[in-house]
């Protein structure tokens, strides 16, 4: 490499350097060395294995990190997931403060696709960031952060002086008829939420704030998702589930401001007003019995949704958009939309809406059971738990045609905070 080379190198490297100019920079040394080896053509031929070093940086894959709400919410839904529970090891309140001072800054340049931390070619010390998105765009990464119950109280302990700024509804959701609850999948203090257009730039950042958090906070679980990727479905089609059925087609509209007031963000007198802006997660691990679904008929299939299966249109109804007309009837007198259709009973009087936000997972296989322990990673906004997704799960726990071939594994609930400004940190408002 050449000193002029080296000088730019190092400039570069100083602080949250863009990932491409690094692959840029080390393309102009390769030239360099590449030129006194093979001449000219060897330049040529190396620009065109490096197309990525010679374009500008794209920045059509960026989501701003910082403003009024957090990313991940109503941004379009990413490709890929990686959701971390954390619980809190730090003992006093400064140490939790400087965690998320800290994983303010590494969540901002991540999501601007920059590495983290001051680069340092010091090589008897571990790399700041784990690099392995090197090269890598930001891939729309957004990282969401929110607060859980326990953060507040655990065991009756008043753990961080919080206490007294717990909304009421953030507390464990009830137990529901037929949950199968396991600790592993269960709870936390703290949850990130990572979405991506590519998984490893998603657990990159999970990984990278994991190890930002050593000694102040530890993974409790994670668990990776999928749904199919944007390249496979050209027309951006609603994404199908794992039991071959489009989920997402009914949804709060995220583009619509008064919707998402009415549904999804915290408004002022809701509750602790440093929650406004923010929102409630829910997260559900539910396995879905895939072997069992794929032994069922097909009527009986699109009876337990309500839809069709090709189409995704509601039963009686053509095209996926149409409303469901719960109350038509076939010439038995028969409703086309079962009384215990999950679109009907997840739909009720139509009065309670969450914004469903989920991912497929695959985790290999249920070793009690013998079968694939694959699912939903089911997430969902919401402005009210108690209002809008207690009473929905309250009515399909109990009578949902889908519960013979689901089990719901994990559940966990989290206070997603405000948007930050720039030169602020998320939590300022639960701290202040
Ligand atoms: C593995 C579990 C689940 C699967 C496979 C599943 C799948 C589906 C599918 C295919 C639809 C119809 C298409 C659509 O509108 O997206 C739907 C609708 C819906 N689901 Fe689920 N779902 C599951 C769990 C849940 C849970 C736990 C909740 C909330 C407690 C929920 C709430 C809803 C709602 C609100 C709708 C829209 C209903 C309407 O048309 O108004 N689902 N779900």
């Amino acid at each position: 490499m050449t000193e002029r080379n080296q000088q730019e190198m190092t400039s570069l490297l100083k602080k949250q350097v863009s990932r491409r100019d690094v692959l840029k920079a080390a393309g102009i040394g390769g030239v360099g060395m590449l030129l006194g080896a093979t001449g000219v053509g060897g330049a040529i031929a190396l620009a065109d294995v490096f197309p990525s070093s010679q374009k500008k940086e794209n920045t059509n894959d960026i989501v701003p990190f910082y403003g009024k709400y957090q990313a991940g919410i109503t941004t379009e839904v990413q490709n890929h997931i990686y959701f971390a529970a954390f619980d809190v090891t730090a003992t006093n309140r400064n140490e939790l403060i400087q965690l998320f001072k800290d994983w303010t800054d590494a969540a901002a340049a991540m999501s601007e696709g920059k590495s983290i931390g001051d680069a340092t070619d010091n090589k008897f010390l571990p790399p700041v960031d784990t690099g392995e998105v090197a090269g890598l765009t930001a891939s729309n990464l957004t990282l969401t952060f929110g607060v859980g119950p326990t953060l507040f109280t655990k065991n009756g302990q008043d753990r961080f002086g919080l206490q007294k700024k717990q909304p009421a509804e953030l507390k464990d959701l009830p137990k529901f008829p037929l949950d199968s609850l396991e600790e592993q999948w269960t709870g936390g203090d703290i949850c990130i939420q990572a979405c991506a257009d590519d998984l490893q730039v998603a657990f990159h950042a999970i990984r990278n704030l994991a190890r930002i958090g050593r000694g102040k906070a530890v993974l409790r679980w994670g668990q990776a998702g999928f749904q199919r990727t944007k390249q496979a479905s050209p027309k951006n089609e609603t994404p199908r589930n794992l039991f071959g059925f489009k989920d997402g087609t009914v949804n709060p509209d995220v583009k619509d401001p008064a919707e998402m007031n009415k549904y999804v963000w915290v408004q002022p007198g809701d509750g602790p007003d440093w929650l406004v802006n923010g929102s409630y997660l829910v997260v559900r691990r539910i396995q879905m019995f895939i072997e069992v679904w794929d032994r069922t008929a097909l009527k009986d299939q699109e009876d337990t949704f309500g839809r069709y299966r090709d189409s995704g249109a509601p039963l009686g109804q053509k095209n996926e958009f149409d409303k469901p007309d719960f109350e038509k009837k076939n010439d038995n007198g028969e409703y086309y939309i079962p009384k215990t259709a999950h679109i009907r009973v997840a739909h009720g009087d139509g009065s309670q809406k969450i914004l469903r936000r989920s991912f497929s997972y695959a985790e290999g296989m249920d070793a009690k059971t013998g079968t694939f322990d694959a699912g939903l990673l089911f997430i969902s906004f919401q402005r009210s738990i108690s209002k809008q997704f207690v009473p929905i799960q309250e009515r399909l726990s109990q009578m949902d045609k889908l519960n013979e071939y689901i089990v719901h594994r994990g559940s966990a609930v989290f206070a997603c905070l405000p948007g930050v400004k720039k030169g602020g940190y998320i939590g300022e408002t639960l701290f202040s």
